[in-house]
Parts: structure tokens; sequence; C-alpha cells
């Protein structure tokens, strides 16, 4: 793929018939690459978060059903559609958050569904649509960074949450395509990366992808972000997000609630940039799951080093709901969204086959 900016981070790739993909868990000790044509191994991937952040979760899901489509020793139409099914039922039980994963099976199912009298016309047309949601992803997040030029100022610290960069989807980012177009375009920015705990995404990933960059960065731990924005040391807030719904209330990594009350109390503007796939137009703040992950990862560091008295009581909440008054705008590949998003949410996005 071709692209007018440097793609230099490519988190999941279709070759040669199977997925690829970055082992998010081993970054920034080690870069390896996985390959897989196996929708159970690739489930495991996401389980795992070998493969994470919402746009990544869905174009890894959707190419490991066009993987197993592509490989499938099935000899008729009724074969495949029946394996196809049940990866679609597999995979769409690996994450409860991210809207992005259910809108690409979602996706997937419908061609599948579609009357298909030859087999290899079926395959190709699975693959094909896979391939679109890959493709569409990258394009996305590079008009996210486009459109959300605009929001930055030359000088502006920008601080953001976890990681929306490339790692979090095929490539480019949301938040940080943001922040990568203003760069490339000559504007001297800096961000502040929080740590992210547990899992720290943002002390991994997000520093690994800036630092790779050359974008200037500074990371804190998570309770430290009151005290920089007292101190001012912050313009803008810009974060991603796993869910956002129709009423404007956005779901993302946890933490980011009270990073938006911090920023409403600092005057600091707060910002989401997210891809039209993840609004969820049907849900409600009752209705969605927000997950609850292994205790393990909140009692030691990684996995491994323990913080804690053996086997104490853990709450482990991945993500947080962000109301939609704490929220300046949204920064979607359509164009910005506005206060008050109830209404605008509905005008830019509703009804689009996107959501
Ligand atoms: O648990 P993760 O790492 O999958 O959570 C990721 C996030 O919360 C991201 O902010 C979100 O998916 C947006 S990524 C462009």
């Amino acid at each position: 793929m071709t692209s007018r900016y440097p793609l230099k981070v490519r988190a999941v790739e279709w070759v040669n018939g199977k997925v690829r993909w970055i082992n998010t868990n081993l970054l920034p000790y080690e870069e390896v690459y996985e390959e897989s044509a196996d929708y159970e191994r690739i489930a495991r991937a996401i389980e795992a978060m070998e493969i994470r952040g919402a746009p990544a979760i869905g174009v890894a899901a959707a190419l490991a059903i066009a993987a197993t489509a592509f490989n499938s020793p099935a000899n008729s139409v009724d074969q495949l559609r029946d394996v196809i099914l049940k990866a679609i039922d597999r995979l769409r039980r690996t994450r409860p958050t991210a809207h992005n994963l259910f809108w690409a099976l979602d996706r997937i199912k419908r061609v599948s569904l579609e009357q298909h009298l030859d087999l290899e016309e079926y395959r190709k047309a699975v693959v094909d649509e896979a391939l679109r949601i890959y493709r569409e992803d990258v394009e996305t997040n590079i008009r996210i960074g486009e459109v959300g030029d605009r929001i930055i100022d030359d000088g502006d610290v920008i601080l953001t949450h976890c990681n929306a960069g490339a790692l979090a989807t095929a490539a480019f980012g949301t938040a940080l395509a943001i922040i990568r177009v203003a760069w490339y375009r000559g504007k001297r920015i800096s961000v502040i990366a929080t740590e992210t705990r547990p899992v720290l995404q943002g002390a991994r990933l997000t520093v690994w992808e800036l630092v790779k960059e050359g974008i200037p960065v500074k990371l804190i731990t998570d309770s430290m972000v009151g005290y920089v924005m007292y101190k001012g040391l912050v313009n803008k807030v810009i974060v991603g997000a796993d869910r956002i719904l129709r009423d404007g209330h956005v779901v993302n990594k946890i933490g980011t609630y009270v990073l938006a009350i911090a920023a409403r109390r600092h005057g600091v503007p707060f910002y989401v940039a997210a891809p039209t796939s993840t609004f969820d137009l049907n849900s409600t703040v009752a209705s969605i799951v927000i997950e609850e992950r292994n205790p393990e990862e909140v009692r030691r560091i990684l996995g491994k080093i323990p913080i804690t008295v053996e086997n104490v009581e853990v709450l482990n909440f991945s993500f947080d709901v962000t109301p939609p008054e704490l929220v300046s705008g949204i920064v979607t590949e359509r164009g910005i969204i506005e206060p008050p998003l109830n209404v605008n949410i509905n005008r830019v996005i509703g009804g689009s086959k996107s959501a």
C-alpha cells in the first residue's frame, strides 16, 4: 500500500494468505512479528493482547476470517459458510468492549450471507471485503490525522493516554495520527504520555512509536495527570476510543475519565480521535460491556514482579466511560464532531452504514 505519509509501523497485515502482526506484548524490548492463518491462534492473540487497540482488533479479526476462507479445504459454498460463521462466532468472543471488532465481523458476515453460487467467487468475496476493511483503516487514520491537524497549534504539548497509535490500528494510529501529521507539517509539538497501568500501553507502545518518529515525548505515571495540568504543562489532551455511543459517551482505556475531569478543571481542551467504525449507535451506557481482565495484571508488573499481597482481591476494569459534557470534540475521518455531541453525532454518523 502506498501512502502520502511514511507508515513506519504496520501492526496488522495480510501477507500471502496469512495474517501478520507485531506482538505488542513484547514491545519495546523485542520487535517480533507473528504469522498465522488459523483463526483460533489469532483469537488467542487478541485475547492475550498481542494484537490490541480497537481498530487493530477489528482489522485482525476480518483478516483472520479472510485467511480462513483463503486456506479452507471446503468443497462447497455451504461447507465454507459453516466454517466462516464458526470463526466469526469465536472471534466475537475475544474482547467485549471495542466496537470495531463487531463492526468488522458484521461486515464480513453480511458478505458471507449473500447468495454465492460458486465456491471460488464466495472465497474471493470474503477476502476482498476483509482487505477493504484493512485498507480503509489505513486511509481513514491518515484522514483523521489531516482533519485533526487543525486543532493543533505550533508549540503545543499534547497529553495522550494508552496507545492510540499505529500499534492500535493497521497503521498510522488515531490520536497519534493527528500528532504525526502536525509533526510532518513542521509544527513544533511535543507529547506527554501516561504510562497506562496495568498493561503499560503508554510506557511501552506510545513512547516506542514516538521515539521511532523522532517526536519529543515525556513519560509520566498515570497519577501525575492532575499535577502536570495544574503546572500548565499541557495544552491539549487527545485520546482514542473503543466505542462511542450515539449520545456522545466515550468508552476508552481506564483512566480516560479522570483525565477528562482534570482537563475540564484546568481548562485544557479534551479531544477524542476515532474512526466512524468506533461509533455504536445502538447501545446505551447501561448495555455496554466493560471488560474486566485477569487480576494478575494488577497484582504483578507485566505478569512478572509481584507488587502486592498474594491473592489480594482486585478490580481490573479495562475501560471507563467519559460523559459527553467533558469532550471538546471528536475527530473522525469525516470531520470534527463538536458539542452538542448528541445532536452532531447523529448528523455526521447517524444512519450511515459505518455504525
Ligand atoms: O486494552 P487495549 O490496549 O486494547 O485498549 C486500547 C485503547 O483503549 C485505545 O485507546 C483505543 O482502542 C483506541 S486505539 C486507536
